[in-house]
């Protein structure tokens, strides 16, 4: 630990996020002075090591947050919903992962390649914006900033690590069950997701979409500060563990080129471009699994419409879609001197 570092807690820390933040925390060298690692009562004796020591998990209470700056929180929306104020009230710094605070006017939705300066004016809590958000809004910003964006039409291909760390287990233990014979057992999803896919990420809501989608719709208009923008998605769970896939087509106000888009993308932010397909050269979840950057290629002219554009963009999307990115805001934040 550092002396005169931040004092962290992870709201969280033995699921699939948190356990990755704790990691993302040490490979960035955040200047953590302390940490604390709290989750249920179910995980109060289990170690989690950080910089090389093993550290206790403790259970979450009122109390958790007196000596606390930063609070990195992936617990599932209620969690969020009844110990993020707390900890606010506290003078904790939240930076929530859930969908919880998302939409609140107060709370900033922030993509640190996107809106940056918007973590500067939170009052405690700054929300991480959805997984299959973040990756997508990384790969449009610097062609919304160039050619402007009418209309986004997405289609995502969802890794199961989204839904937590009892969903990869469903995944593994349906495969084993299906190679061995067995009758494949389900607890977290809807449909078996072995050698499946099925279009249903959240409840569905009144208007026919799904609440995943509906979170896209939303949160990109939020992040980029454009409610114009136009967004059809259709969110789809395939059997991947890490990596949402997307395949991308919008529509432009003024015309940009898919040499152009490549040029600016090469350029951005956070952005790799892979993009040489006669040679197999396209990203895929193994490719973005483990690393923190947007993965970009197939960038083609979409015939459909008059300033069309079609893409495939590939993330992690529990390192960029959550655990790095929240991270990236705590950094932000301290290097404003916000602590
Ligand atoms: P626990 O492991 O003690 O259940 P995932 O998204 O991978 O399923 O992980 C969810 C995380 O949220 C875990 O760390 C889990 O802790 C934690 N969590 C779930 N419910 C609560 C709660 N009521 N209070 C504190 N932590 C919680």
């Amino acid at each position: 630990m550092e002396q005169n570092g931040i004092k962290v807690a992870v709201v969280g820390a033995t699921g699939a996020v948190g356990n990755l933040m704790i990691k993302v925390l040490e490979e960035r060298a955040f200047p953590v002075g302390s940490l604390k690692l709290l989750a249920s009562a179910r995980s109060v004796g289990k170690t989690l090591p950080f910089r090389g020591v093993e550290l206790p998990v403790e259970e979450l209470v009122e109390d958790s947050f007196e000596d606390v700056q930063l609070a990195l929180f992936s617990a599932g929306g209620s969690t969020s919903r009844k110990f993020a104020p707390v900890a606010a009230r506290a003078g904790t710094v939240v930076i929530d992962n859930s969908n919880a605070w998302r939409m609140e006017p107060d709370v900033p939705l922030v993509v640190p390649e996107v809106n940056p300066e918007a973590a500067l004016t939170h009052s405690g809590i700054i929300a991480n914006p959805n997984c299959s958000t973040i990756q997508m809004v990384v790969a449009l910003k610097p062609l919304y900033d160039a050619a402007g964006i009418r209309r986004i039409v997405v289609t995502t291909f969802q890794a199961v690590s989204g839904t937590g760390k009892r969903a990869i287990e469903e995944l593994q233990n349906q495969v084993a069950d299906i190679v061995n014979g067995r009758e494949p057992s389900r607890q977290i999803y809807p449909r078996q997701i072995a050698f499946n896919c099925f279009p249903h990420i959240g409840p569905f809501l009144e208007n026919g979409f799904s609440e995943e989608e509906m979170k896209m719709v939303n949160e990109t208009r939020k992040i980029f500060g454009d409610s114009r923008i136009r967004v059809c998605a259709t969110t789809v769970r395939v059997p991947v563990i890490y990596g949402h896939s997307e395949s991308i087509n919008i529509e432009t106000e003024k015309p940009l080129s898919p040499e152009e888009a490549r040029r600016l993308l090469e350029n951005a932010p956070g952005v790799k471009v892979m993009d040489d397909p006669a040679n197999g050269c396209y990203p895929v979840p193994l490719d973005a699994a483990g690393i923190d950057e947007t993965l970009v290629g197939r960038i083609r002219i979409d015939p459909s419409v008059e300033n069309g554009l079609a893409m495939w963009v590939v993330a992690d999307n529990i390192r960029k879609g959550a655990a790095t990115n929240a991270v990236q805001i705590a950094e932000i934040l301290l290097k404003n001197r916000r602590f």
